[in-house]
């Protein structure tokens, strides 16, 4: 039997999953996953929604003392409270179902090493793209591959406000009171827009993906809050379409983790992926290049992958590929690391300078200077007349260069007195070319 700790909306889309559509479940699989206790402090939302008021438990020892409830499903949320839950849970031998990334990305190690010293599995499904199979998809499904790159869009709410900026033409700041307003972002959406939710995912992804403990420290992240209109617009002109990039390759066994507004040329399938989709992208070494896409978010989107790892704790299959696979970051090393500075990328630069003799020569320079070739320059109009800024654009492309090539250019452009500060640069992410090998 399952016991739910914490049914808010998450929690009310799996408890309607294994109470209204239990029936379903039981024939489709021929297992009995039936709820015994739904515990919370506050039973509203279930009762709104139609949960029978029996399964209501105030008490989390009930649970624990319960010999007949083998799995814990913990959808509380957040870090300190949802760590008690999982860990008593696993101290009392219950397999724990959560989708929680945060948690799993900070105590990942400490948590999986729990389950395994008890003897029982941690099911995670749902942590990373909601109700896109994305995890089994690299447990199972790609078990024979070498992964060689995952190029995640994870975070709705991210793509949600980017595409109502492409789309509408909104500011940022629009465009996320819209998404507020929609539901579709928290009343605090914070660790959506900084990339730090997107962070816990590709931790989470490319430890499974490449089989090193993938720390969460070692993500490079940029949120979208800084996320200007007029990039957007300028890149749409070019071709590209703006994405928050959830990345993990390895470059000759060294991985990169990254999470950064990204443009991605208008071809490639990640940028149709719209509104508050989310899309991951992986290679493999025999598969080569594969796409998934679907809901990261919503209560019955994420019920489906919890409800998945509910049936294959049950049948048996998460506790096997728990054990015999190496990729659970209790039982595998630390990677090597990419510096970021070393990892090369093209590049979009937006430099706003005053329109003085002699302007584009000094940063034609600059770039030359640090090895960085530009494909395109653009200066679309001289200043319009009532800009209130005596400054115009220029934006450039370039070609691949180091990181830490650009970062040293723009060090130098910075010092120039003709040109502003506040240079935009977003790297124009190509993915991996595609080998099969
Ligand atoms: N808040 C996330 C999103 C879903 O907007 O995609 C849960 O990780």
């Amino acid at each position: 039997m399952i016991a739910l700790v914490g049914c808010g909306t998450v929690g009310g889309g799996i408890a309607l999953l294994l109470t209204r559509d239990l029936p379903f479940l039981k024939e489709k699989t021929g297992l009995n996953v039936g709820l015994k206790y739904i515990v919370d402090i506050n039973f509203d939302h279930a009762k709104e929604i139609g949960i029978p008021s029996n399964l209501f438990e105030t008490d989390y020892n009930k649970v624990l003392n319960d010999p007949e409830v083998t799995i814990v499903i913990e959808l509380v949320g957040g870090l300190t409270f949802a760590k008690d839950v999982v860990s008593k849970a696993l101290i009392a031998k219950k397999n724990v179902v959560t989708a929680n990334k945060a948690l799993l990305a900070n105590f990942g190690e400490e948590l999986f090493g729990l389950a395994r010293k008890n003897g029982v599995a941690i099911g995670f499904e749902a942590s990373c793209a909601g109700g896109i199979p994305i995890v089994k998809t690299l447990t199972e499904g790609m078990a024979a591959n070498k992964i060689d790159g995952v190029y995640g869009i994870v975070n709705g709410t991210c793509n949600y406000i980017l595409t109502q900026m492409i789309d509408q033409g909104m500011s940022y700041a629009d465009a996320l009171k819209g998404a507020q307003a929609e539901g579709l972002a928290e009343a605090d959406p914070t660790l959506d827009v900084n990339g730090m939710d997107s962070a816990h995912k590709i931790s989470i992804l490319g430890s499974l993906a490449f089989g090193y403990n993938c720390e969460l420290s070692a993500v490079t992240t940029t949120g979208i809050e800084d996320i200007d209109i007029y990039d957007v617009s300028i890149g749409r002109e070019m071709g590209y379409t703006i994405k928050l990039l959830a990345i993990a390759e390895t470059y000759d066994n060294k991985v990169s983790l990254r999470v950064q507004p990204s443009f991605i040329s208008d071809s490639h399938p990640l940028a149709k992926i719209s509104g508050p989709f989310n899309g991951v992208s992986l290679y493999g070494h025999a598969v080569g290049h594969t796409m998934y896409y679907g809901r990261g978010a919503g209560a019955l989107p994420t019920a489906s992958a919890i409800g998945a790892d509910v049936i294959a704790v049950a049948q048996g299959t998460q506790k096997i590929v728990f054990d015999s696979y190496k990729y659970w970051p209790d039982i595998t090393e630390k990677p090597e690391y990419m510096a970021l500075s070393d990892v090369e990328s093209e590049f979009y630069l937006r430099l706003n300078v005053e329109d003085h003799v002699g302007v584009t020569a000094t940063i034609t320079k600059i770039l030359a200077a640090n090895s960085i070739s530009i494909s395109a320059i653009h200066q679309k109009s001289i200043r319009p007349k009532d800009a209130r800024s005596k400054n115009i654009p220029i934006v450039i492309l370039t070609h691949k260069t180091k990181c830490g090539n650009m970062d040293n250019a723009i060090l130098e452009l910075q010092n120039e007195s003709r040109i502003s500060k506040n240079i935009v640069s977003i790297p124009v992410i190509e993915e991996k070319e595609e080998t099969i090998h």
